[in-house]
């Protein structure tokens, strides 16, 4: 068997050893904005690290576990902190966890981050709706031997991030009174934040946002056959759009200080993608 998936599948066993919760919907939490697992009705929660070969984060202030429990009666599996590419491990095991989502059932899988602002037209605090993303500059996810058994050599892109789930997500956040803008994520690999020649080519290439995350685990959920959504929440504007040097403790404050907004929306938007 191919060891990616050989892999994927002892996480598997692993997990439901201890539980047999079936999500419909999987979360990832993007920096900053992993208290909102604390907020739902818990059933269960493992620590990544009882996961034997799980991706484990070293970045401070990252959690690692995923939350098993209900947002409004709809069965869901949140990954509270996620490894990035920068820190070293092979794309493979950065979206393993994505992937373990889907082989416990999850159906929809709903992206978060937080990301810099490329749009000029973006403040720090703005939320974006992702309608689609630039890849191109990371190592793609599902290089090397094709996992059958979870989806084709040569997927098909047209709709990673679901046009259907975008509409109601629209429809979450105008009901709940929350401002939301829309555009291309672009994922970098980081961890240094971007030169402002960098930022300028980004944007001349098409992107909104830029960030170090969430392209590539988009990518192999819809290798799987997931539908995909994403919220990315712009917490500083990318250099050079502003005179501002950036900071990581910027990134966190601005997510701190959305967060309760944030949860509103996630909230909103389980809600109503369960109810369709
Ligand atoms: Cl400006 N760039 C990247 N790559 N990631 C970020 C960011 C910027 N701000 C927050 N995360």
């Amino acid at each position: 068997m191919n060891e990616v998936f050989e892999k994927l599948n002892h996480c598997l066993k692993s997990v439901r050893e201890k539980t047999d919760f079936v999500p419909e919907v999987a979360l990832i939490l993007g920096s900053g904005l992993g208290e909102y697992a604390e907020e739902i009705k818990v059933e269960a929660s493992i620590e990544y690290k009882d996961i034997e070969g799980f991706p484990i984060s070293t970045v401070a202030g990252h959690k690692g576990r995923f939350v098993f429990g209900y947002v409004n009666d709809v069965p869901v599996v949140i990954m509270q902190g996620r490894v990035h590419f920068y820190e070293g491990y092979p794309m493979t095991d950065v979206v393993l966890p994505a992937r373990l989502m889907g082989l416990l059932g999850a159906k929809v899988l709903f992206l978060t981050n937080a990301c810099g602002g490329v749009n000029k037209e973006f403040r720090a605090g703005d939320f974006m709706l992702i309608k689609d993303h630039i890849a191109s500059f990371v190592p793609s996810p599902l290089i090397g031997g094709n996992l059958e058994e979870l989806g084709p050599r040569f997927p098909d892109m047209s709709d990673v991030y679901s046009k259907r789930l975008q509409q109601i997500i629209k429809e979450a956040a105008e009901e709940e009174g929350i401002g939301l803008r829309e555009g291309v994520y672009m994922q970098l690999t980081g961890p240094a934040y971007e030169s402002p020649a960098e930022v300028q080519m980004c944007r001349i290439l098409g992107a909104d946002a830029v960030g170090m995350s969430t392209a590539c685990e988009a990518l192999a959920a819809n290798h799987m056959g997931m539908k995909v959504c994403g919220i990315s929440c712009i917490t500083n504007m990318a250099c050079g759009i502003t005179e501002q040097p950036l900071s990581h403790t910027e990134v966190q404050e601005t997510a701190d200080r959305v967060a309760p907004l944030f949860k509103k929306l996630i909230t909103a938007s389980i809600t109503k993608i369960a109810a369709k």
